[in-house]
């Protein structure tokens, strides 16, 4: 794997790209094509001008096709063909292409991460991370083709994350991914950020099939959802204010921690010195019988430890006295314990909903960035072990944001026919993408609602549920 780094500037904290409200099935048609694989060399793209410019223009993925064609068993035939797919992967800070093959077999993976930005500035600055993400764009996806060595005339199809993430950024991975599949006629497949972070798991362990669990975990999602089949999830909870990555980050940057492989390993690592029982914390949402997160109070609390102990986020943890790095490693050791904690009831609570809803669940997945910590899956798998569940965690390497992800879940989708014809080989430079940078993963669950949710509703997009649901329902009638 190749990591760049790159210096940037200015920035913002994570923040949590959707709050999770229901939305009806009314926006815009997924249709499925017939042929698995893509024949047609003429791109029958349809392309949907505003009125207000005749050069502006519009993609839509999925928004060709006329015919549902069912194929029996194809969500449980994962390794059963020889497709290749490119994944381009830029939702956030880091920028990532890998090419996959359908029998699973990862043929590269290449991420460049922003790295020296966080570690600067403590967050993504999307204007930046554009500027970024644009500078190494070429180059990546061209590693990633060369370490396969493969050309573009090799590909299946060309899968990119489309939604949720920033705006900006999306929009680098998606034009480069247009570009591609245009100048090759490749098919394309819109990938959703947090359904590549749960399929993944499907990579890895052969035995995930539908139904399952999933609790997805990174800098601005805490999700717990109940995957039905592909493209159908029922979201069990998700957080009412920060996601855990969020937490770990800002305690990372108050403690003074080196973030240049982000907050969360930083603070996994001073942990180990710290004793988890020393600072007390309350554990957030205890009263709510639901399956929702909130990770604002906690980080308020470790604000307020850290200023009680006089500790100074300037002075790196490397110069501090003996006393201030136990100091810290206890907040450091205390925070997670609690931050955890609050997962594993979550998730005991939703293992339960889930199990009344679909009974022949055997697997939890865990995944996101924060998953990738020892203490997390170790937590997690009691709790998934005492359900008499199995818990499926990809490495490491797969849990942060990368291109595999995304080449495996454009994979699934290619498989039965969900993607869209070549674009056109040259689009204008005002051409407007179907970016979703707040695009909920699945359907509320009823009983899973919250009081203290957000109710910042606007411009979220239908979700990918609803979506493919609503396609279903026009198809049949
Ligand atoms: O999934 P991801 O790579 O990007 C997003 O989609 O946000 O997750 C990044 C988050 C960051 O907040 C980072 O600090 C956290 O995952 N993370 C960790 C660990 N590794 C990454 N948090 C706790 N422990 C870790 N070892
Ligand atoms: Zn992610």
């Amino acid at each position: 794997m190749v990591r760049l780094f790159l210096t940037l500037s200015p920035a913002i904290p994570r923040f949590n790209l959707y709050p999770g409200i229901s939305i009806l099935a009314t926006y815009p048609s997924l249709r499925l094509q017939k042929h698995l694989k893509f024949k047609t060399k003429t791109p029958a793209f349809s392309l949907i001008s505003p009125s207000s410019s005749p050069n502006f223009q519009r993609t839509r993925f999925y928004s060709t096709g006329t015919r549902i064609y069912s194929l029996p068993n194809s969500e449980n035939s994962n390794f059963d063909d020889n497709l290749v797919v490119l994944g381009i992967e830029t939702s956030c800070d880091d920028t990532a292409a890998a090419v996959v093959r359908g029998t699973g077999e990862i043929l590269s993976q290449v991420i460049s991460s922003q790295a020296e930005l966080l570690a600067q500035y403590g967050g993504v600055a999307p204007k930046q991370a554009e500027e970024a993400h644009s500078r190494v764009i070429d180059k990546v996806v061209q590693d990633a083709l060369d370490r396969a060595s493969l050309t573009e005339k090799d590909l299946s199809a060309v899968a990119v994350t489309i939604g949720p993430g920033l705006s900006l950024c999306l929009r680098v991975g998606v034009r480069k991914a247009r570009s591609v599949a245009g100048n090759f006629s490749l098919p394309i497949v819109g990938v959703h950020h947090m359904e590549a972070h749960a399929l993944v798991a499907r990579l890895v362990e052969q035995e995930l099939s539908f139904p399952f669990m999933a609790l997805l975990i990174s800098g601005g999602h805490n999700l717990l959802v109940l995957a039905h089949k592909l493209g159908q999830y029922t979201q069990l909870g998700t957080t009412v204010d920060d996601a855990i990555g969020e937490a770990f980050d800002k305690t990372a940057k108050w403690l003074g921690l080196d973030m240049r492989r982000s907050g969360g390993p930083a603070v996994e690592e001073l942990a180990l010195e710290g004793d988890a029982k020393s600072v007390k914390f309350n554990v957030p949402m205890k009263y709510h019988k639901d399956c929702n997160f909130s990770y604002a109070g906690l980080k308020t609390q470790v604000r307020l430890a850290i200023e009680t102990k006089e500790i100074d986020a300037k002075c790196p943890v490397s110069s501090a006295t003996n006393e201030d790095r136990r100091n810290r490693a206890d907040i450091a050791a205390s925070f997670q314990r609690v931050a955890v904690l609050h997962l594993e009831e979550k998730c005991e609570r939703a293992i339960d909903w889930a199990l009344e809803l679909e009974p022949s669940i055997k697997h939890m997945v865990v995944s996101g960035g924060v998953a990738s910590n020892k203490y997390v899956r170790l937590r997690l798998n009691n709790i998934v072990e005492n359900k008499n569940l199995k818990l499926v965690c990809p490495p490491p390497s797969l849990c942060t944001d990368n291109g595999v992800m995304v080449a495996w879940t454009g994979l699934e989708h290619f498989r039965v026919g969900r993607y869209d014809p070549p674009p056109p080989a040259t689009e204008p430079d005002d051409f407007v993408y179907d970016l979703r940078p707040r695009w909920p993963l699945g359907e509320e669950y009823a009983k899973g609602r919250s009081k203290a949710r957000s109710m910042r509703t606007a411009r979220i997009h239908p979700s990918l549920t609803s979506i493919i649901r609503a396609d279903s329902l026009q198809q049949q009638t």
